[in-house]
């Protein structure tokens, strides 16, 4: 007999799970260093623009449909749907699951595995980037670390995964949410009270808008998907645990509002510590793991602040591949029949065998390149760039044209009468950026992410 559904015990619950999944190493790793490449302040405009108008709207259609089928992605589009091409897209972000999941716990894994280097003392004789980066390559070089620690990683991931939606996921975030937010606001208080560091403040709150080219607003909006896990049906079947009597659109808002808190005090407390040592806040990826150790080698205490941030970027790490999991064992358990026990065990494993090459693109398969790429930003370009802003326009044209936005506005004002009571406008927003701004906004990005933007502008110019 197929296992009862099970359902967030509160919408606090539910609220902490998907703040979890979307705060993870998009805000911590990627944020900073993407807004540091990007000219600062200017970016973070752009970005939050893109949060409001693109990721908020889409954020509550995916939650919704998960909410009103109580199924998985492709359960969800075969529900409401009917139809084989929409399940099928449910389909591919089953898959984006996997493949994200492979390579994110890669990254989570250094993160693991720098937890261990800051207990040691590994980065305290750290005096350039370029050290601290050979100490990386020389890490990442060895199979038995970056195998072991995406490893461990996954080991916790399963873990939290096996013990259900209640018991494993719910409790989980509402006891490492507080720690992750209590961490980061220790390294804030730390970063800004060192001498120099209102050049970091400045740095991301003074807007130079000479820096804003068109390729940075596009990075902003894919990252504005990323970092909600948006496009892959991760808050689809977080909303299928959810009830009708709570309101989307309040806990979309304050999934929203927690996630881009929490990657503005990151940025804050790593550019801080940054300017004030003197290091380079446009390093890009390798900020966190070249950049950083030679900044917890300058400040006093360092190795604790060391410890602390690597934990917190493990945790917030760990919330996200937890969502990432989930996706493709409710996927098994929904429409394969499959227990869920069965299914976290060998989805879990085969995930793990599937980021070896990610890991390996470190070491001995640095020279294989796929179209130019290695397997591990081949991974990370397929998923983040392709599969999640093609989920993310399947997703607001399915509702907004197919299942039909006054159809799932019915639904949607279940357990939000009061949102939208007296608030006509918001039900004019909504529908106005799901059907119109949010399809062509992504469009746009994909075609960059395949390269024919660029090639249609220079027909276009020439
Ligand atoms: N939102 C996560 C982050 O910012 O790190 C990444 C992510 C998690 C993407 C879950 C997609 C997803 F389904």
């Amino acid at each position: 007999m197929a296992e009862k559904r099970e359902h967030w015990g509160s919408k606090f619950g539910f609220i902490l799970a998907a703040a979890g999944s979307a705060i993870g190493l998009g805000n911590i790793w990627k944020f900073p260093y993407i807004a540091g490449e990007n000219g600062g302040a200017a970016f973070v405009v752009v970005y939050l623009i893109c949060i409001a108008i693109i990721g908020l709207p889409v954020l509550i259609a995916e939650i919704l449909m998960g909410r009103s089928t109580q199924r998985n992605p492709v359960g969800a589009f075969k529900k409401l749907s009917g139809s084989p091409f929409w399940t099928v897209v449910g389909g591919m972000g089953v898959l984006a699951g996997f493949i994200i999941l492979s390579f994110y716990s890669v990254v989570a894994g250094w993160s693991l595995g720098y937890i261990f280097e800051s207990i040691r003392g590994a980065f305290s004789n750290f005096t350039t980037a370029t050290a601290s980066g050979d100490h990386f390559n020389m890490l990442t070089s060895k199979l038995s670390w970056i195998i072991g620690f995406h490893g461990l990683f996954f080991l916790i991931t399963i873990c939290v995964v096996y013990a259900g939606v209640n018991k494993g996921i719910e409790r989980g975030s509402k006891i490492m949410m507080p720690i992750l937010v209590f961490l980061l606001v220790i390294l804030l208080i730390r970063g800004l009270t060192l001498p120099g560091s209102n050049e970091g403040l400045r740095f991301l709150l003074y807007p130079d808008w000479s820096k804003i080219s068109g390729q940075a607003v596009l990075i902003a909006l894919g990252h504005a998907f990323f970092t909600l896990s948006l496009g892959m049906g991760a808050m689809m079947t977080y909303g299928s645990y959810m009830s009708d009597k709570d309101s989307i659109p309040g806990a979309a808002l304050q999934i929203v509002l927690l996630d881009t808190v929490i990657a503005l005090l990151a940025g804050l407390a790593i550019f801080s510590a940054v300017f004030a040592t003197g290091q380079d806040p446009a390093a890009g990826p390798g900020l966190i793991f070249h950049t950083l150790p030679v900044v917890f080698a300058k400040i006093p205490g360092g190795h604790i602040f060391a410890f602390l941030f690597f934990l917190l970027l493990t945790i917030a790490a760990l919330t996200s591949a937890i969502s990432l999991l989930e996706v493709v064992v409710a996927f098994f358990v929904d429409e394969r029949g499959w227990k869920r026990h069965q299914a976290v065990l060998v989805f879990g494993s085969v995930t793990f065998l599937l980021g070896i090459p990610s890991a390996l693109s470190y070491n001995i398969m640095i020279n294989v390149q796929i179209f130019g790429m290695t397997f591990f930003d081949l991974a990370d370009f397929l998923a983040s760039n392709i599969l999640l802003p093609l989920g993310g326009f399947c997703i607001s044209i399915f509702v907004a044209w197919i299942w039909g936005v006054d159809r799932a506005l019915v639904k949607l004002k279940n357990g939000a009468e009061q949102f939208f009571e007296n608030y006509q406008w918001r039900v004019t927003a909504w529908r106005f950026f799901l059907k119109y701004l949010s399809p062509v906004l992504i469009f746009i990005v994909l075609l960059q992410s395949m390269g024919l933007l660029t090639r249609i502008i220079d027909w276009i110019t020439k």
